[in-house]
Parts: C-alpha cells; structure tokens; sequence
C-alpha cells in the first residue's frame, strides 16, 4: 500500500495521475469524496470490481455505487433519465446524492450484484472529480471501510482499516460532510428515500415528492419494521448504546474507567469524553473521527447522547441508531 497526500482543494495532477494510472490497470484506490473516502475500482471491470468486494469482505449482494464526473457521463450509464433525475442532479450535483436508475451494459454486472440498476452520483470534492477527469472511465467505490465497520472520514481510517487490501490511499484530508451520501431510488415506483444523509427529505421534497423507505421514524428517532435494510452497518467494535439527555448526564456524571462518551456541546475533549459541536453539519463531519477514536481504545462499552428531534439531525440520529447495540 502506498500513501500519498495531495493538496485537497487543488489537488496536483502529477500525483493524481499515479492513481488514474493504477484505476485503468484495474488496480484499488482510496480516495476522499466529500462524504467519507471511497475504495475506488474501474466499474468496467469485473476484475477490478471483485477486488472490492474481496478487500472489504462486503457480501457479493450488496450493490456499489458508481462515480461519474459529471451528468453526461451519468446519462451514458443508465437506460431511462427520467425528469425528477434530471431536477434533482440540476439542484445537487455535484454533491452527495446517490441515485437509482436503470442501468445500460457498460458497468461490470458485479457492481451492481445482478440487479438492473445502478446507484449513480458525482462528487463534488476537487480530488474524486479530478480523480474522475483524469481516469476518463466511470468509478465504482464504496466507503473504503472493512464490512459492517465504521466509514473513514480521514485516509489514516482507510489504512487502519484496509492497509495492504489497498494499492494506493490518497491522503486529502478530512472529509467535509463525514456522513455517506443520501440515497434514493428512481426506479419501480414513485421517488423513494433508502438512505438519509446530510441533503435532508426535505430538501429533495421541494424538488420533487418523496416516500420514505429508511428504517426510522423520525417522530420519535425510534426504529420501525424495514426489509433490506441492514440495521448492522457503520458500527463501531464495542457495545453502543444511545441514551437521552438527563440519562446521558446521570450516566457521565456517575462514569466508570471503562465507559466512553460521546456527548453535544462545548466542552473539551478527555480521554473518554467526546463532545461533538451542537451543530448538525459540524457534528456530522466530527462524528466517525470521535468512533473510530472510541474503537481503538480499550473501552469496553460506548454511551452517545441521543441527537435533537429535528429534520436537520435525521441522518445523524439514522447512523447513531445504527451504530448502537441496544
Ligand atoms: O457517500 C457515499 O455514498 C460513499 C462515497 C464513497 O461516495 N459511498 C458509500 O457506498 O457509502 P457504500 O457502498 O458504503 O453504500 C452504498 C449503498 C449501499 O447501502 C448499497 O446497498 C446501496 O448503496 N446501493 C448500491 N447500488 C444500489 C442499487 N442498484 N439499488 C439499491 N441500492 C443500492
Ligand atoms: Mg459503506
């Protein structure tokens, strides 16, 4: 594995180049978005592509998501364009907003684990978009993270992760959004919302209608019934349990040497108390720094302050749910 750092908002072409060199040869590269950093693999190529799956030890049935650099190249990868594809691109691309569309041939099938359709978006980060420009070819990648693991948001989180499974991570710092992408499908019926991120439900429903087929209901944060949607995803090792307020108070203020703390507000960090900003978009970008943090120490239980009840908070409360254990 090797690691290079690039300057993340001009980020130099000659390193770049290195990478796109080891993409067309079929090769892996970690690479930052502005979501988390991808493990990145030409999508044309079946033999690239099962790399992926083998260096994350990711079941062959879940489906990735393919890079594009900008909407032409998305719309000579799928079958049908419909209009709400067109106005949402128009109003966020670049940026994190993954769509399902039906697909064309020119993707390796593995990427989308025998389905017809494909999960599509272009980034808006300097280096994924120039990374895009200069392989000249469509990119498939998903979180660089073991299976079932928490999401890098730094290229020390790919190699902690990944290490040697990787041919090249490039180092562009952290991550500016720190939550993976908001996922919907345009396929099989009306507009549906699979998965929150930091473009909210109701950000895209002043675009266009929307049902919601994520696994929380966001009156409460409280989980409901979702087939297919794996609750066991962006966790961290140890035991995560998601508490309110008064409770995460009583908890902190009676603490033990083996509990860690992932609370709201401004106090300074200590070892086993992190307080994240009380900002959706700031907590967001802190959130799996603070996880991956907890998990490399020998914590033998994490305690998270359960996220305010609103909109802007949903994506956040989806992974905090997702992370938890009980
Ligand atoms: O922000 C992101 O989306 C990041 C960065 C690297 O772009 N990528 C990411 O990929 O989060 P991944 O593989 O960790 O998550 C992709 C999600 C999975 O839940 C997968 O099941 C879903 O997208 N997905 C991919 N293709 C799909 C398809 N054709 N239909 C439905 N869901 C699909
Ligand atoms: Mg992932």
């Amino acid at each position: 594995m090797k690691l290079i750092a690039v300057d993340h908002e001009n980020p130099q072409d000659g390193l770049l180049e290195e990478a796109a060199h080891i993409l067309q040869n079929h090769g892996l590269v970690a690479f930052p978005t502005e979501t988390v950093y991808g493990l990145g693999a030409l999508a044309t190529s079946d033999e690239a592509v099962a790399k992926i799956f083998a260096a994350k030890g990711r079941p062959p049935t879940n489906p990735l998501i393919v890079h594009v650099a900008d909407l032409d190249a998305a719309q000579s990868l799928v079958k049908e364009w419909p209009p709400e594809a067109e106005a949402l691109a128009r109003a966020f691309w670049p940026g994190p907003l993954t769509l399902v569309l039906r697909r064309t041939d020119r993707i390796s099938p593995l990427v989308s684990a025998g389905l017809d359709t494909i999960a599509i978006r272009v980034p808006a980060h300097p280096v994924a978009k120039r990374l895009l420009e200069l392989t000249a070819a469509p990119i498939a990648a998903p979180s660089a993270n073991p299976y079932t693991r928490i999401s890098p948001t730094t290229a020390q989180h790919v190699v902690q992760g990944l290490g040697d499974a990787v041919d090249l991570v490039i180092d562009g710092g952290q991550t500016p959004v720190g939550l993976e992408s908001t996922l919907l499908s345009l396929v099989d019926g009306p507009p549906t919302l699979l998965r929150r991120g930091m473009i909210s439900k109701e950000q895209i429903e002043k675009i266009i209608p929307l049902q919601d087929k994520t696994s929380l209901t966001f009156a409460d944060h409280r989980p409901r019934h979702s087939p297919g949607l794996a609750r066991k995803h962006y966790s961290p090792e140890r035991p995560t349990r998601l508490v309110d307020s008064p409770e995460f108070q009583r908890l902190l203020n009676r603490r033990s040497p083996t509990q860690a703390f992932l609370g709201r507000g401004a106090h300074p960090d200590q070892e086993n108390l992190i307080c994240l900003p009380d900002n959706p978009e700031d907590y967001a970008r802190g959130l799996y720094s603070a996880l991956h943090r907890f998990d490399r120490a020998p914590f033998e239980q994490i305690i998270i302050e359960r996220p305010p009840l609103s909109p802007e908070w949903e994506a956040i409360a989806d992974r905090l749910w997702r992370a938890s254990t009980e």
